[in-house]
């Protein structure tokens, strides 16, 4: 018997508008295996495809042969195995932010599997690992860890990231130096590979799939276990803004070596405090901005005139200023932007896009984000080289340039050419380790993207 898809596809005939990278004989094959195999998925000609297909970044959009939407890790398999078959390649969306697009393939044609079905948090109370799903958005993983024990990960502000970009490339907040970046928090993972079999990888088992999950394109991940760690009681959230900084570059040079030398200071800079500087053009902003593990009454007495004693300029004397001391989630929701750190599941995703994708859409200031990463006991700067394949932990500052952005993979930048993308984002030692893993774990680069490994 003909799947009741197929059977329309070929009703439609030749005016359908298939992708034109893919011819529609490999569409087909997939739509007809996941079709056998009972694997939920949407097509170009469902009702609600463009509730699927849209991207978060609408300047890069792409349209997939078809998304599948797994309830379980058999159905990933299946994803996985009808893909190959058909000849196309996939590419996982967990919070489907990627600044390419990569998640819809940053390409025509490819199989997209939606993660958003696995979305449950489970935190064991006697080690404080939480079993968090591959399609968790970051807002929802604070709430829930909270929820369950009061726990806390280092990870990003935005919460509607995702967990299967942001865990697995880095993932980066001011309570990194204190946790760590998403990454190294990963103590264990469940994934499944190019050739269907799910696994379970950590420090012992399945060491290459464990280290090599920092990289893009390895695998689906369904599960990780993040080593959670007590929220701190509570925290200082702090902003001064310097409106001389920016009155000219000699100006902008000095203040920012003011910031740099007390970065260094380590009689007041420690894990608790992270920090980073934005600039931007538009009311000419110099801010440096962050969070402390403590008390207002010590942020004051100490870390203030530490920071200020080195900055030749006074910090603005009105509401761009501000030192505030809240508990650990009013304090991720301030740094959210939104007023509340839940993401709806599904429902009102357009709403969603069209308050953070539109404006993505058409930047018309620029602006700079620099982070501090390393500094007097960081967390992050601890992890040894080979702990995963991310080039990025000896870093001290890590700058985001918007519209354009740097070498690290969760700013993904789309304009690098491949061979721009290995040295940048990996470094010479890193790609040959990870060419020689993409040969052994996915030879036939199921997984791809523009920028992937081949
Ligand atoms: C508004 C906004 C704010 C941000 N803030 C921060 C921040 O504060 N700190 C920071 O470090 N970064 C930040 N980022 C960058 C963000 O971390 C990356 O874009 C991240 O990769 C997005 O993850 P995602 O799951 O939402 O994206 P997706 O588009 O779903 O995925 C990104 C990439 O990861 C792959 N992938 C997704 N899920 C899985 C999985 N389960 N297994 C294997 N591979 C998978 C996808 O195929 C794709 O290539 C921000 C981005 C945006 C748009
Ligand atoms: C279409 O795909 C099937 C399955 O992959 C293959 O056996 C067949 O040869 C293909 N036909 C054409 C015309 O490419
Ligand atoms: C510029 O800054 C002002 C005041 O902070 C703000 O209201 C406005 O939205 C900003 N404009 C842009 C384009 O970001
Ligand atoms: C901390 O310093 C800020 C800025 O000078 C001030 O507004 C606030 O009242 C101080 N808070 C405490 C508890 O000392
Ligand atoms: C800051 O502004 C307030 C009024 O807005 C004023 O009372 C205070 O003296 C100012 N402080 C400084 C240091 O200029």
């Amino acid at each position: 018997m003909i799947p009741p898809i197929i059977a329309l596809l070929a009703l439609t005939g030749p005016s359908l508008a298939l992708p034109p990278s893919i011819s529609t004989n490999s569409t087909l094959t997939l739509l007809k295996c996941l079709t056998t195999n009972a694997v939920p998925h949407v097509t170009l000609l469902s009702p609600n495809w463009a509730e699927y297909a849209t991207t978060f970044n609408a300047r890069l959009e792409y349209t997939p042969a078809a998304i599948t939407l797994p309830t379980t890790p058999l159905h990933i398999s299946h994803s996985i195995l009808c893909a190959s078959q058909a000849r196309i390649p996939v590419q996982p969306k967990s919070g489907g932010h990627s600044y390419a697009s990569y998640s819809t393939g940053g390409r025509n044609g490819i199989l997209q599997i939606n993660l958003e079905n696995f979305n449950s948090i489970a935190v064991d109370g006697a080690t404080g690992i939480a079993k968090v799903g591959g399609g968790v958005r970051l807002g929802n993983l604070a709430l829930g860890i909270w929820e369950q024990g009061r726990r806390a990960l280092g990870h990003g502000t935005c919460p509607g990231v995702g967990v299967g970009g942001h865990f697995t490339h880095g993932g980066y907040g001011y309570s990194s130096r204190a946790f760590g970046l998403g990454l190294d928090q990963i103590v264990g993972l469940d994934v499944v590979l190019a050739d269907g079999r799910v696994v379970y990888a950590d420090e012992r088992e399945n060491v290459d799939v464990y280290y090599v999950s920092a990289a893009d394109a390895f695998g689906v991940v369904v599960n990780f276990y993040l080593q959670t760690s007590p929220a701190p009681p509570q925290v200082v959230q702090w902003t001064f803004s310097f409106p001389e900084a920016l009155s000219s570059v000699s100006a902008a040079v000095e203040t920012f070596k003011g910031v740099q030398m007390f970065a260094l200071d380590g009689t007041v800079v420690d894990r608790n405090l992270g920090f980073g500087v934005t600039i931007s053009n538009n009311a000419t902003v110099f801010t440096v901005h962050g969070t402390f593990f403590g008390t207002i009454e010590t942020f004051n007495s100490t870390i203030m005139p530490a920071l200020l004693s080195r900055v030749p300029y006074a910090p603005a004397n009105d509401s761009n200023t501000l030192i505030e001391e809240v508990d650990w989630i009013t304090s991720l929701t301030l740094l959210g932007g939104a007023p509340t750190l839940e993401v709806p599941l599904h429902g009102s995703y357009f709403e969603y896009i069209l308050k953070e994708g539109v404006r993505a859409k058409a930047p018309v200031s620029w602006f700079a984000i620099i982070n501090l990463y390393g500094g007097p006991d960081s967390q992050i700067t601890t992890k040894t080289e080979g702990f995963a394949a991310y080039s990025g932990h000896d870093d001290f500052w890590v700058i985001q340039n918007f519209p354009e952005h740097g070498a690290y993979l969760n700013y993904v930048d789309p304009t690098y050419t491949r061979a721009e993308a290995y040295s940048l984002y990996y470094g010479v030692e890193l790609y040959g380790r990870l060419v020689a893993l993409k040969k052994t774990l996915d030879p036939s680069n199921l997984f791809s993207n523009p920028q992937s490994i081949i």
